[in-house]
């Protein structure tokens, strides 16, 4: 009998080698390489589309394809206007934020339009199902349910079944019996995962994955697995709120960076249509140390509130301390604040947090940070009607952000009647009409506008 070949794949990059080695030499990554069987078949996983000769694009005749709504506005806004026909989607997230409970809401929607569906559950039993299905109000009598592991068994099924939408759960915890290893290891889930792709791109019905992360946040099994998939989605929030966020990393059909937001109810996710609303209280910056921001997210606006407290060091070291931003992003506009404004903080610890948990990249809440450090050290309130717009250059100056009409649309909207707004390259004439709108170009602007006339004169500020 010939000897089974062993080969050690990178799980970051698929990097393959004979021998094992500690740092991957493909992608530099440290104890990523785990053994698994050599396959042939792994170069077949995208041949699916491969034509053997090159055709114009104008002499393809392929059926126009379409997609499938899933009726959960958030989550088909995520997924770029609907589910692609024939797509691949992973959707990842930690253990308990809702994947399942997001995928048996949507595959109960799609009863209800009368669109084949397979829910594939390779994690839970039948009737743990069956109580959140009740839960969740879907249709129990119609909900053609798949307890199993084995892929053969389940690619069997779909061919018999013939569904429009096969959802998975998990890709981590089906296996093949033709690979060695356990459910999860990095050659089960590339042979599952392959074999599911390549019957979904041929027979074309439409495969929704729930993907495990590892500790470090990564989606867990081989990174190809998500050059492979068509759109990338993380499913993600905190177990101390109620908020949930699906944010898409990738998608070859829509925008990428799109997120969506739910709320976790005890009856099962409940779309927010109005996140700014989520996000930013009645009692909102009121208090020194807050400031109203407005962040842009995938395709729309959201109103935050950003919290900073600026106290005296009791050590030598003294704190920055962030949740919701980059750290990085702290010290650097500490930085700016020191050598533009003047301000010591060597001596002060400095905590910030975006309220509710959320979690923003966008530049434009620079000038909001630096408003909440601002007002915390002077003990002074900002104008509680007041948001705060813009990015700040490490001269100091307040740099413009994408999007600055939504943003304000979106700010006078919510009853806002102070928006402070970086300079203009191109004027806009909503803008220059409007006694709710004032331009910062400075971030000592920003000391002025923050400080009552009769403090300026008292410490000398002009
Ligand atoms: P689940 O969908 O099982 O998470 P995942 O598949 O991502 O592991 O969600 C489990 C959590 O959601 C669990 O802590 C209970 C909570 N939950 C609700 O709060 N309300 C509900 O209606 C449901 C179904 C779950
Ligand atoms: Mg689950």
């Amino acid at each position: 009998m010939s000897k089974v070949k062993t080969i050690f794949v990178c799980s970051q990059c698929g990097y393959e080698s004979l021998k094992w080695a500690g740092k991957c030499p493909h992608c530099n990554n440290w104890n990523s390489f785990e053994e698994t069987e050599s396959y042939p078949d792994s170069r077949r996983t995208q041949a699916t589309f491969s034509q053997s000769e090159p055709l114009l694009l104008s002499e393809h005749t392929e059926i126009s394809k379409t997609r499938i709504l899933t009726e959960i506005g958030e989550f088909d806004r995520v997924l770029g206007g609907g589910i692609f026909q024939a797509s691949v989607s992973l959707v990842a997230g930690d253990p308990g934020i809702g994947k399942s409970t997001l995928l048996l809401q949507m595959a109960g929607r799609l009863i209800k339009k009368n669109i084949p569906v397979l829910y594939v559950s390779a994690e839970e039993s039948f009737w743990q199902i069956k109580a959140r299905s009740r839960r969740l109000g879907v249709d129990t009598l119609a909900l053609p349910l798949l307890v199993e592991t084995d892929v053969e068994n389940i690619l069997n099924q779909i061919d018999q079944m013939q569904p429009q939408v096969v959802i998975i759960d998990s890709i981590q915890a089906i296996y093949s019996p033709e690979v060695s290893g356990a459910p999860g290891n990095i050659s089960q889930v590339r042979e599952c995962s392959s074999r599911l792709f390549r019957a979904a791109k041929e027979k074309g019905w439409s495969l929704l994955l729930v993907g495990h992360i590892t500790k470090e946040g990564g989606i867990a099994g081989p990174k190809i697995l998500e050059h492979m998939v068509d759109v990338v989605i993380y499913f993600e929030g905190d177990s101390f709120y109620q908020y949930r966020i699906l944010r898409s990393l990738k998608n070859r059909f829509g925008s990428a960076h799109e997120i969506g937001l739910f709320i976790m109810d005890k009856d099962g996710l409940k779309e927010v249509d109005n996140p700014s609303n989520l996000f930013v209280s009645t009692t909102s910056g009121n208090t020194p140390g807050s400031a109203i921001v407005c962040s842009f997210e995938g395709s729309r606006p959201i109103l935050a509130e950003i919290q900073a407290l600026v106290s005296r060091s009791s050590y030598g070291t003294p704190q920055r301390t962030v949740s919701g931003f980059d750290q990085k992003k702290l010290a650097l506009l500490l930085a700016i604040m020191e050598k533009h404004c003047g301000l010591n903080l060597s001596f002060s610890d400095v905590f910030v947090k975006v309220a509710g948990g959320l979690k923003i990249d966008d530049p434009g809440i620079d000038v909001g940070i630096s408003a909440a450090v601002y007002s915390s050290f002077a003990d002074r309130p900002l104008n509680n009607k007041a948001v705060y717009i813009g990015e700040l250059g490490l001269n100091g100056e307040i740099r413009s952000v994408s999007h600055l009409e939504r943003r304000v649309e979106e700010a006078l909207k919510l009853g806002y009647n102070l928006i402070y707004i970086p300079r203009l390259e191109t004027p806009v004439k909503s803008f220059q009409a409007n006694s709710r709108i004032k331009i910062l170009r400075h971030i000592s602007d920003l000391i002025q506008i923050s400080t009552p006339v009769h403090k300026k004169q008292k410490e000398g500020i002009r």
